[in-house]
């Protein structure tokens, strides 16, 4: 999908020729000399329009205007949320089957994060699913123009929201991807692609290299599925050298059975979704290619299947990780915390200004926040306040959770450094203190995106979260320094 971004008033915009112009109305509108614009006032004192969020207000051929149908709006006092109401109750209202060409205006100076949020918002509600249908329907919507008269205010907020997008899009796309279309080589490769980019590289690790890394933790793991590992690392250089980079690291299981701690049938097959971070690692470096920031940053993904053939990890397992520290396996399930691990590990080599791993890693903590915020775990509070700040400006919200040491102690065993599970209270917490034992070299934070990575039920997809926190905490630091 393309976007523009026009400096047009309201009434010039009404001369576009376009399939669909929606019209984004405030609560305060005030109507210009025009007729366009007196014909919205006229409709909101009529009250066939309101200017709360969500309200709409649909014609056909109005012949004020060049677009073929015209939407009216509501955005109530337009900030980020209300526009994305506003947003997606208009292209809900719209023929979207015959509808190519998209404008979309503010009747009102448009604040930057009404801009951001309009972009995202479009391009969120007209995404569409294709890569294993035979006859593919793809999203119709080819072309979209925002229309603003302060343009020029917004135009950083808007190529910035633009590059989100795309990640975001490559992110959802590998998420959807069923695990038989999304192996770890197919993720991988994913990932090389990305390398075409000046500024990219990429580098995979199979089962020889990452055995030779002494990552027992995530060999483990691996060990059940006749899939082969991959460790991708990539790197985006925009900065000198001697800068230290923030290193991503998302978790890859292409596909989470449990193994022999095998999960309930039901709902199985969203374990696909388990590479979510994965695939936001894979979307920022997309949204990275094109904002081309002045910024180091790695990303690290450790990608297998959690799979049971004959040579799968079995409970009570005690395996060696890349840190030196023995860990029990005392349930397979919990596979997350032990790829990650080793990658947490391998992260040191980076000497990192910080460290944040993305993981769907706890149905514990789709129990504590469910699908509207994020799970955040940190040991620094600069890195932690500037995360939750980047969702918040973002949309793309979290949360910040405890790490007291007193949670760690349902992880002690009688037969290892540590175990892998400690019991089912508070469970988000107690991974996130699993994590913490192989983050002490660097500022530390975690994600758990398990109830906002996707949507389960009719609306089933993914959501591309966490990319566009991602890429809103790189972008400020990259402007700090
Ligand atoms: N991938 C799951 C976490 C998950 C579960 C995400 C449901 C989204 C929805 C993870 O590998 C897992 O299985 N975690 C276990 C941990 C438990 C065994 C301590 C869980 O949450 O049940
Ligand atoms: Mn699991
Ligand atoms: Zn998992």
């Amino acid at each position: 999908m393309n976007f523009e971004l026009k400096p047009l008033s309201f009434a010039s915009a009404c001369n576009e020729k376009c399939d669909a112009l929606i019209v984004l109305v405030p609560q305060d509108f005030k109507a210009t000399r025009d007729d366009v614009s007196e014909l919205v006032a006229q409709a909101l004192k009529s009250g066939h329009l309101e200017s709360k969020p969500g309200k709409i207000l649909a014609l056909y051929r109005p012949v004020q205007v060049n677009a073929v149908q015209v939407i009216l709006a509501g955005m109530g006092d337009g900030d980020a949320r209300q526009v994305r109401t506003a947003l997606f109750s208009a292209m809900g209202g719209l023929k979207t089957r015959v509808t190519k060409k998209v404008t979309v205006c503010f009747a009102c100076p448009a604040r930057e994060e009404a801009v951001r949020a309009c972009v995202i918002a479009v391009a969120d509600a007209t995404y569409v699913y294709t890569h294993t249908k035979s006859k593919p329907q793809g999203r119709t919507v080819q072309k979209v123009t925002v229309c603003a008269t302060n343009a020029a205010e917004v135009s950083v907020s808007f190529d910035r929201a633009v590059a989100t997008v795309a990640g975001v899009e490559l992110a959802k796309e590998w998420a959807n991807r069923p695990a038989n279309y999304a192996t770890p080589t197919l993720l991988a490769q994913a990932a090389q692609e990305l390398a075409k980019s000046p500024k990219i590289s990429c580098e995979v690790l199979g089962p020889k290299e990452v055995a030779k890394l002494g990552m027992g933790a995530f060999l483990a793991v691996a060990q059940g599925s006749d899939q082969p590992l991959r460790f991708v690392v990539l790197r985006y250089s925009g900065a000198a050298k001697t800068r230290a980079p923030t290193v991503l690291v998302g978790k890859g299981i292409t596909f989470d059975s449990g193994g022999i701690s095998i999960k309930p049938a039901p709902e199985m097959d969203e374990m696909k979704f388990d590479m979510s971070g994965a695939a936001s690692v894979i979307g920022l470096f997309k949204s990275l290619s094109i904002l081309k920031p002045a910024i180091n940053v790695v990303g690290l993904i450790p990608t297998c299947e959690n799979l049971i053939n004959g040579s799968a990890v079995k409970p009570g397992d005690v395996v060696t990780s890349m840190s030196g520290q023995t860990i029990e396996i005392l349930n397979t399930d919990a596979e997350g915390r032990l790829v990650l691990c080793d990658a947490l590990t391998y992260a040191e080599r980076f000497k990192p200004a910080a460290v944040i791993d993305i993981a769907t890693l706890t149905g514990a903590c789709v129990v504590a926040l469910g699908a509207v915020r994020s799970g955040l775990f940190s040991t620094n509070d600069e890195l932690a306040n500037a995360l939750f700040a980047a969702g918040q400006a973002s949309q793309d919200v979290c949360w910040r959770m405890p790490l007291d040491e007193d949670y760690a102690d349902g992880l002690k065993t009688n037969f290892a450094d540590v175990a892998n599970v400690a019991g089912r209270a508070g469970g988000a917490i107690t991974a996130a203190k699993f994590l913490q034992r192989f983050t002490e070299k660097f500022p530390w934070a975690h994600l758990d995106i398990a109830g906002t990575a996707w949507k389960g039920g009719t609306a089933k997809g993914a959501t591309g979260r966490p990319v566009a926190l991602l890429v809103e905490y790189l972008m400020t630091q990259s402007s700090a320094k």
